[in-house]
Formats: C-alpha cells, structure tokens, sequence
C-alpha cells in the first residue's frame, strides 16, 4: 500500500496524500513523474468535466492569454460578457456574478440573501440549511454546512444559520420565522455520499419558499454544468429557484465560479460584492469553452448514457460482492459499500493504478470526466470488481449487506 507523503516540499500539509508525484494528465488519464498511469474516477473531485487537458481548453487558454488576461474589474471586459450572457441564455436566471471558487460564490450568494432581506423582507437574514450539507471552507460557508466535523471548528462561527432535516419538508417548515430570508439546498448532496434531494422534496421547498417570502437558493457547485445528465441539477423536479451558485465543471479544470440570480432576486448594490479575480478574461474565456462543448447538441444525452453503463455495473458489482445501494444521476455516483473499507479500497486502487474517492468510510463516490469512454467504465469496473474480490471476503466473515438498490432518479 502507498506509503503517505514524507513532508517533502514546502507547501502546508492539509491532507494524507499519496508519496507519488502527479505530473501530466490525459482524458481520463493521470501520470505521476515515474510514469505510472492512473484511471481517474475522481477527475480533481468532478472538476475536470472535459476530462484532463482537453484541447479546447488550452485553445482557449492560449487565444485568450494572447489577447488580455486582466483589465481590472473596474472594467467591462468581452469575455466575461459573452459567459455571463452564456449562462443566462441556458438557465432561467437574469444576472451572474463571476469568481473564482464555489465558496466564494456561496459567501456571494449569503450576502445577496442578506442584501434581500434589508430590501424586501425588514432585514430578515436567517438562512436554513441542512445537515450534512457541505458549501465550502470560509467562514460563513463552514457555519452553513451540516458536516458533522465542522461543529465546533474555528469558534467563534458567524451567527445566522439554522439546520433542518435533508429530504424532510416538515423540519423546514418548523423553522421558519420571520428572522428567515432563504433556504439553501444542494439538488444532490455530494460530500455527504452523493444523496440526492428528492424532486417532490424539491417543489415543496419551492412553494414554502413562495409562500413564506423566502430565496430558494442552490448550491450545484457538484451537480450543474451538465454532472447531472441535466444541465443543472435542479431541472430535473421541474423548479425555477431564485439563485444558483456553480464551479468546479463549469471551469474544467481552472478556478471559475459563479453566482447566478433571477432579476427578482439580484438587488446588490454596489460595492457589496467584489473581488481582484471577479470577472476575470483567461476564466471566463475557459469556462465559455467549457459550457460550448457541455451544451452542444447530443453531449448530455452521452453523459445520461454513460452514466447508465455506470450504474448499471455497479449494481452488477453490489450484487456479486453483497454490498449496498447504488445512488447517484448522470456521471455522479456513489457505491454504498456496507461496511468501513473505503480507506483501504482507494489505497489499493491507488497502487493498482485507479483513483477513486471514498468521501465516507462505508461509501466510494464516482465522478469522472463527463466525455468518459465506454472502455474507461469497463476497465474501472473490472479493476473495481478485481479489488473487491481482495478486501470483501474479510467483511463476508461479518454478514451480508442490505440488498442493493439501483436509486437513479428519486421522486
Ligand atoms: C456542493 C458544494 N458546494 C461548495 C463547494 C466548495 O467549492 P470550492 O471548493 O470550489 O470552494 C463544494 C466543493 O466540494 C461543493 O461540493
């Protein structure tokens, strides 16, 4: 099994990381600095949506770092324009604000709540979140995640949060008062195990939110720009929310978020949202690159395909290995495995030359390139099927798992 990283380079350690040294990527190919290749199912946590180093995006790239790269937010720059009106064109809202990480979107989307609130609501600012949600590692977006790990962290956490129940309309219901301004929902719950919000637990949300004059707001830095097999995550329960944030696919690769908002909704003033990077040509040039590919004719209905194949042999491997559910829509899903072995399972496809995450221990969380090829899911799945085979028969010593269940699109 690799052995973790000596402390062999002078960035910080944050995390156990693997001794090798990753060095270039390909599709759905990493190689590390000795050569070895790897099969990526992680693809930079569902950031590398066109897979690693895809043509268009340094296409991209180069054209634009010939002609400008930073003008100054000050300033009106074309490309931010031509991804802004981009994103306007293929959702249902009206303004965007670009920037660089789906936390700094989110912390945008908490001010413009707030910004809401003074405006329309006599200064309201609560915001409901839900348990085990995860929207980034400020301040603010730690304070609105429901990870358990989080609690208690980097006291004191900014005030004006409160955690209802995921799936579970009446525990938001019981939370609303007339200090609440909004509820923030991810459409499927990635960190958490890639859980996914019911669409009918999604339309409740939108007619409370109707109801009590409150911004529906979510968060798909995990699920839009196509990870769904829909263009964003929301689509699919048929609802139209008041504010969206996205990043990591809409980038490729690069840092590029954005905040999205309805014209009802986007009442900044200004000076209150902001930032050197915000808008900035070289991302957004990539990000409208991205989205061209991701939203062409035939692209989603390809990754709705592939997607399929996926799941379809995972519940296969459920089966033969008496492991757990099989959840997930589109190129994003999760293997519950019934007990522990997530660890030692991505440790071991590491050395086998497979990346793979495991974001619980009981659970692995799949999420690669979206142009994935048929023959890359084949030969994850028999390299996942050949590692199974090493590390279930000690956890058939302890009993079956539940009977696995295919979970593709919750009502
Ligand atoms: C749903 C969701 N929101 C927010 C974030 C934070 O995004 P970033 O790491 O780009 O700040 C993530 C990252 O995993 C996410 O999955």
């Amino acid at each position: 099994m690799s052995a973790p990283s000596p402390r062999a380079s002078a960035l910080m350690d944050l995390a156990p990381r693997p001794a090798p040294v990753m060095q270039r990527g390909q599709g759905s190919w990493l190689y590390d600095e000795d050569g070895k290749a790897y099969l990526d199912f992680v693809q930079g946590w569902a950031v590398n949506s066109l897979g690693h180093c895809p043509p268009v995006i340094g296409e991209a790239l180069a054209a634009q770092s010939r002609r400008l790269i930073s003008p100054s937010p000050a300033y009106h720059n074309d490309a931010a324009i031509a991804l802004a009106d981009a994103l306007v064109s293929h959702s249902p809202f009206d303004e965007v604000f670009l920037c660089s990480s789906g936390a700094e979107a989110n912390e945008g989307a908490i001010k413009l709540a707030r910004r809401w609130g003074v405006e329309h609501r006599g200064g309201a600012h609560d915001i409901i979140t839900f348990d085990d949600a995860f929207h980034g590692r400020t301040l603010a977006t730690m304070a609105a995640s429901g990870k358990p790990q989080f609690r208690g962290l980097f006291t004191p956490q900014p005030a004006g949060f409160v955690k209802a129940r995921f799936n579970d309309i009446e525990s938001v219901r019981a939370l609303i008062d007339e200090r609440t301004v909004a509820v923030m929902v991810e459409p499927i719950q990635g960190e958490a195990g890639v859980v996914p919000a019911r669409a009918d637990f999604l339309r409740e949300l939108r007619a409370l939110a109707d109801a009590h004059r409150l911004l529906l707001i979510v968060d798909e830095i995990q699920t839009g720009v196509g990870r769904t097999g829909d263009r964003w995550g929301f689509e699919h329960a048929g609802i139209r929310p008041d504010v969206m944030t996205i990043g990591k696919g809409i980038g490729g690769g690069v840092p590029l978020a954005a905040l999205l908002a309805t014209r009802h909704a986007a009442c900044f003033r200004h000076g209150d949202q902001g930032g050197t990077y915000v808008g900035n040509p070289l991302m957004a040039a990539i990000g409208k690159a991205v989205l061209d590919q991701v939203f062409a004719p035939a692209f989603l209905a390809n990754v709705r395909d592939r997607g399929r194949r996926l799941a379809d042999g995972l519940t296969a491997l459920s089966h033969r290995h008496g492991l757990g559910e099989v959840r997930g829509r589109g190129l994003l899903w999760a293997l519950d495995l019934g007990e522990p072995i997530g660890t030692e399972l991505v440790s071991r496809a590491f050395d086998a030359g497979l990346l793979l995450n495991a974001p619980r221990p009981h659970l692995l969380r799949l999420m690669p390139a979206l142009n994935v090829g048929e023959e890359e899911i084949d030969r994850m799945l028999a390299m996942l099927d050949a590692l199974l085979n090493e590390v279930t028969p000690k956890r058939q010593r302890g009993g079956q798992a539940s009977a696995p269940r295919a979970n593709g699109v919750p009502e």
